[in-house]
């Protein structure tokens, strides 16, 4: 059975109290939820994720090599500011998708950058929740290739 890893990066925990008017009443909970359904209806298992810390998220990344297929991820803030993020993703090969619920491009300037693009296969934005079901669809979709 193929794997993807789902990363939520800081903050998302918060899903559903923070800024509603911007990122929607969902909790990361619900998400979740969805995603495996949609997931296990494609018959691949989702390894999910959240971390306030860029570490961590380096290393799960890190550890994902060989065992992993493909990877999710909205890393929120580390979006526009991590390196360290960007170079664990170019350095595990793996197909990885970027997905935000708000479209960053819409917003303040400083999101108006990904150092995570480059070394994504593609970005969704702008839907909310649908976001990550579409990216979900497009991770599954190469994977299976
Ligand atoms: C976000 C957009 C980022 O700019 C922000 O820092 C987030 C969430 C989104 O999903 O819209 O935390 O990634």
């Amino acid at each position: 059975m193929k794997k993807i890893l789902v990363i939520h990066g800081p903050n998302l925990d918060l899903l559903g109290k923070r800024e509603p008017e911007v990122y929607g009443k969902t909790t990361l909970a619900q998400i979740n939820k969805e995603l495996k359904s949609i997931a296990g209806k494609s018959k691949v298992t989702l390894k999910i994720m959240q971390s306030n810390h860029e570490g961590e998220i380096v290393d799960a990344i890190g550890k994902a090599r060989k065992k992993i297929d493909g990877i999710l991820i909205n890393p929120a803030a580390y979006t526009h500011t991590s390196v360290a993020i960007r170079d664990a993703i170019s350095a595990c090969g793996i197909p990885t998708v970027e997905v935000h619920l708000s479209n960053i491009y819409s917003r303040e300037e400083f999101r108006r950058h990904s150092l995570i693009s480059p070394v994504s296969k593609g970005q969704v934005c702008g839907f909310g929740v649908k976001s990550y079901i579409f990216g979900l669809q497009a991770c599954i979709d190469l994977i299976k290739k």
